[in-house]
């Protein structure tokens, strides 16, 4: 039995912040936020706008394309580390807003890497039978978990959503393999300290000591993050008895060009052979590899039989691959 990817949507909000709109709001300049990170504007979303928003638009716009009736979905896999509430899940909000009424549906927390986490269990569920027809969204605000006055942090991130359909089926087109990973203990390298049960957000400290804001070690986890992004692919490569060369191309989680520059040579994985947006959309976390991944697909990137390699690096931290015959 084949996994397929029979559609992909991605929805972002209308507003752009550009870096030079940053450089009024904190101590930052275009010409450092290029240089460090490539970043030269982001999507914040609008007042009215929320994670299940921009999920349900790009879960619809997926669903158009593979040709999927929202009824016809087993299950909505929904990624994020910015929920439109602790509880209940946003995949149940987007199941309700996309009328998926014979879907299960749930949360799925793996930060950055929630896409490709999320692509993993979607496998295992169509490889086993128990489902025929998933959708995976991965759906950020973070906008909303940024602060706004820390410099560090604020220049990196965007907000956004993108989806893929995964079906069962007999032929070409499939998902080889997903590997995933996990090591706890840097958990406190990148993380939001409050709103959950150490720091309730119903606890004034949380709000007066700005705990509700991504607080991140960013050169620690910018090296851990080179390595992890690297033995993740080469798990994925020698998984399937490829070479970095046999790669038409590489989608890596959209954080820093740095990073990305860094992971691609230490691969030998060119530059025509490495998608890019995070110039357009910064950071925007589990999404940032659906929405990619929905650009290049419209496109027409890829042709049948390219083999599509994706790679992602977040908090936990967890990190993970997955890899495509196209
Ligand atoms: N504008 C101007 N100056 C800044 C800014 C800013 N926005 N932010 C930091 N600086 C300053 C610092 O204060 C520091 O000044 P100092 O030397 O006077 O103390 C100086 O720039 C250098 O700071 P560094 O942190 O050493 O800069 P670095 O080159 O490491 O770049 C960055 C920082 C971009 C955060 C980088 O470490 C990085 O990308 N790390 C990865 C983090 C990441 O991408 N996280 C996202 C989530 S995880 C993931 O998705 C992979």
């Amino acid at each position: 039995m084949n996994v397929r990817i029979t559609g992909t949507g991605s929805a972002l909000p209308g507003k752009i912040l550009t870096n030079a709109e940053l450089e009024r709001l904190v101590d930052t300049s275009d010409e450092w936020i290029t240089t460090r990170t490539g970043i030269k504007e982001r999507r914040i979303a609008a007042e009215g706008e929320y994670t299940s928003t921009f999920a349900a638009e790009a879960g619809r716009r997926a669903l158009e394309m593979a040709g999927v009736k929202p009824e016809e979905i087993d299950l909505i896999i929904l990624s994020t580390v910015t929920p439109d509430f602790p509880f209940p899940s946003t995949a149940c909000i987007v199941q309700d807003i996309l009328g998926a009424t014979n879907a299960t549906a749930f949360d799925l927390s793996a930060a950055c890497s929630g896409f490709i986490f999320g692509m993993s269990v979607a496998e295992k569920y169509l490889r086993s039978g128990a489902a025929r027809k998933i959708l995976i969204i991965g759906s950020e605000v973070l906008s909303r978990i940024v602060d706004w006055q820390d410099r560090n942090t604020c220049v990196l991130f965007g907000d956004g959503a993108g989806a893929v359909v995964l079906e069962a089926s007999e032929g070409a087109h499939s998902l080889l393999s997903t590997h995933t990973f996990s090591n706890g203990s840097y958990w406190n390298l990148l993380y939001q300290p409050g709103s959950g049960s150490r720091n309730p957000a119903t606890d004034s400290h949380t709000i007066d000591e700005r705990k509700l804001y991504v607080t991140m070690e960013g050169n620690d986890v910018f090296k851990h993050a080179v390595r992890a992004m690297e033995e993740a692919a080469v798990k994925a490569l020698d998984a399937n008895g490829l070479s970095p060369s046999d790669i038409s191309l590489l989608i890596p989680h959209q954080a820093n060009r740095r990073i990305i520059d860094a992971t691609a040579k230490r691969l030998g994985v060119d530059s025509e052979r490495l998608f890019t947006n995070l110039q357009h959309y910064g950071n925007t976390s589990s999404a940032s590899i659906p929405i990619a991944l929905d650009e290049v697909n419209r496109q027409g990137l890829l042709k049948p039989g390219n083999k599509l390699l994706m790679v992602a690096f977040g908090g936990g931290f967890a990190y993970g691959s997955a890899l495509v015959n196209w």
